[in-house]
């Protein structure tokens, strides 16, 4: 793993986002990759196949005249959240990345990639992380229930019945309680599942630590914790109103060439 941890740079950037936002939580687009017209015309075809696959199915990873294309939603979500949020997706892709062959958009419900290079399959960490101003007052015992938590919902995850969903809570304390979720893009397969999700946890310590809450936007994995519920089902006591308020810093993860 130490191995793997060298791969990837960090850098901070000092955007501060309002968790309640709407917006994508992160997009990338690739400026190396330029789309010439054809291209142009196959992601526009392609983008509606992945909208109405992702409605249907949750996922889709589908290609058309030489694009490569996947899209899905959290498992946790609703059909009508997943089509609302799918849609979105696909529309402010093309806005953003306008000229680009390989593009990429994050949203807490959804997740929308393209490219020209067949990708399928592969372990991609590149992405963004997104992590709460604010740190835990007791660190010590805060990471030994996240690490528990962690190692649970990652072996949920990986079970083919899991669909690459993972859901969990801990309490920290009477008052705190500890959510988290990961979700792997389906198209890995269980052992490449597995390993996406202990890249974004042993990055814990050095990007997240410490922090009350974080989550890891990778192209094949979404990794997530919180000190308020902000998974499906809520608990008849919980509502999603609690993470108002809370404030987040973005982190760049890229592979370095
Ligand atoms: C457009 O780009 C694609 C992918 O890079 C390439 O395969 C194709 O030959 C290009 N078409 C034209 C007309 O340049
Ligand atoms: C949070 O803890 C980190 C070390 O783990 C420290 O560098 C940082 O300044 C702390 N931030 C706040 C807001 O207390």
């Amino acid at each position: 793993m130490n191995l793997l941890h060298n791969l990837f740079t960090i850098i901070l950037c000092l955007h501060i986002l309002s968790a309640e936002s709407q917006d994508p939580a992160a997009s990338s687009c690739n400026d190396n990759t330029k789309a010439n017209t054809t291209t142009s015309r196959s992601i526009d075809t392609l983008l509606p196949k992945l909208v109405s696959g992702t409605i249907q199915n949750g996922f889709i990873a589908t290609s058309y005249s030489g694009v490569h294309g996947l899209a899905q939603c959290r498992g946790d979500v609703s059909s009508s959240d997943c089509a609302s949020c799918i849609q979105s997706a696909a529309k402010e892709i093309r806005t953003l990345c306008p000229s680009q062959s390989d593009a990429r958009i994050w949203y807490d419900y959804c997740f929308l990639r393209y490219s020209t290079d067949r990708f399928f399959g592969e372990v991609d960490v590149s992405g963004v992380y997104l992590i709460n101003t604010q740190n835990v007052t007791d660190p010590e015992a805060f990471n030994k229930k996240l690490a528990s938590v962690m190692d649970e919902i990652s072996k949920e995850a990986v079970r083919s019945s899991s669909r690459g969903l993972g859901r969990g809570k801990r309490d920290v304390s009477d008052f705190v309680r500890l959510y988290a979720l990961v979700q792997c893009v389906r198209d890995l397969s269980e052992i490449n599942c597995a390993q996406c999700l202990a890249i974004a946890v042993s990055n814990f310590p050095t990007v997240c630590g410490d922090r009350r809450g974080c989550r890891v936007l990778y192209s094949s994995c979404y990794v997530r914790y919180e000190l308020y519920p902000f998974f499906f089902p809520l608990d008849s006591q919980e509502s999603l109103d609690s993470r108002l308020g809370e404030k987040y810093e973005r982190v760049v993860s890229h592979v370095k060439n």
